[in-house]
């Protein structure tokens, strides 16, 4: 399988604090992968490295066959779209004006402003049903309104690798799940899709390829239902779960054992009480 982006024995660290050490990660093209893994495993700092925002202390990450710090920031935001985790807009923003940002890679001193950033921009807009809020300022709107905004930004961007860290968060569950649905499209299309997800069953769902982290190490890779088992969620996630067969999509679906339901919820209470 071919890999335009993959890092090579990455070590990642902020300062002192050491998050990863000889990580080696390839994403395979075309993929939707997905990351997952618990608060703190180091997911972002991962994306972050694999989009040249982090240089490794030791080893390489690598896009195109070069190595991804060697590469103009101008150059890699053409190939390479990144979402991060919290994203802060400028002040009084609006909608249409941080779309339009994401066409800066694609325009140089000679080429500014054209009718293909225009195109780009409207279909990001309404991929993400951006279009009406247009105008809106970016403080002025819901947190998931603003979280489909900052999509439309990278996907303004036509990239054809996207790394989203958690795009999902803030979104209702429609939401969700249309947010997937899109990314699963634009996947289908041809673009490489990398994005961290919380929720195992929408990973399970939708991943080709699932990336499980822990303490800044790979602990599984592969198909999910290859490498999604009670096992490994109790060694990732440190919950005990049963693991079933997602009626939709036949991928793993995890149930979480917690604690015993309250006796308030079972039908025999509430026969009792009737
Ligand atoms: N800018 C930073 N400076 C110092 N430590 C950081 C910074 N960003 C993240 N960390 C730390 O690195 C570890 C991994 O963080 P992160 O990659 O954001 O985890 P995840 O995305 O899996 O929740 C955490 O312990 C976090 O506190
Ligand atoms: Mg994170």
């Amino acid at each position: 399988m071919a890999h335009r982006l993959h890092a090579d024995g990455v070590t990642l660290r902020y300062d002192k604090r050491l998050i990863s050490t000889g990580l080696s990660v390839a994403i395979p093209d075309g993929s939707f992968t997905v990351v997952i893994g618990p608060n703190a495993c180091g997911k972002s700092t991962l994306l972050r490295a694999l989009s040249r925002l982090l240089p490794p202390s030791t080893g390489r990450v690598i896009l195109d066959g070069r190595s991804i710090g060697e590469l103009p920031a101008k150059e890699v935001a053409r190939r390479l779209g990144l979402l991060p985790q919290s994203s802060v807009a400028p002040d009084a923003i609006t909608v249409a004006d941080l779309v339009a940002r994401g066409r800066y890679p694609h325009q140089s001193f000679l080429r500014q402003w054209s009718n293909a950033d225009e195109d780009a921009v409207a279909a990001a807009m309404a991929a993400t049903h951006m279009t009406d809020l247009s105008d809106r300022l970016m403080d002025e709107l819901s947190g998931g309104q603003r979280q489909r905004a900052w999509i439309a930004m990278v996907l303004a961007q036509e990239t054809p690798i996207l790394l989203l860290d958690e795009p999902t968060t803030f979104l209702d569950i429609a939401h969700q799940i249309e947010l997937l649905d899109l990314l699963a499209d634009l996947n289908r299309k041809g673009r490489t899709v990398v994005a961290v997800l919380h929720d195992l069953n929408h990973a399970c769902r939708y991943a080709s390829h699932l990336i499980a982290m822990k303490d800044g190490a790979i602990v599984a890779e592969g198909r999910a239902a290859e490498i999604i088992t009670e096992q490994l969620v109790e060694a990732v996630f440190g919950l005990p779960s049963i693991i079933i067969a997602d009626p939709v999509s036949a991928t793993p679906l995890v149930i979480p054992k917690g604690r015993p339901v309250p006796a308030i919820h079972t039908p025999d209470s509430r026969k009792q009480s009737a």
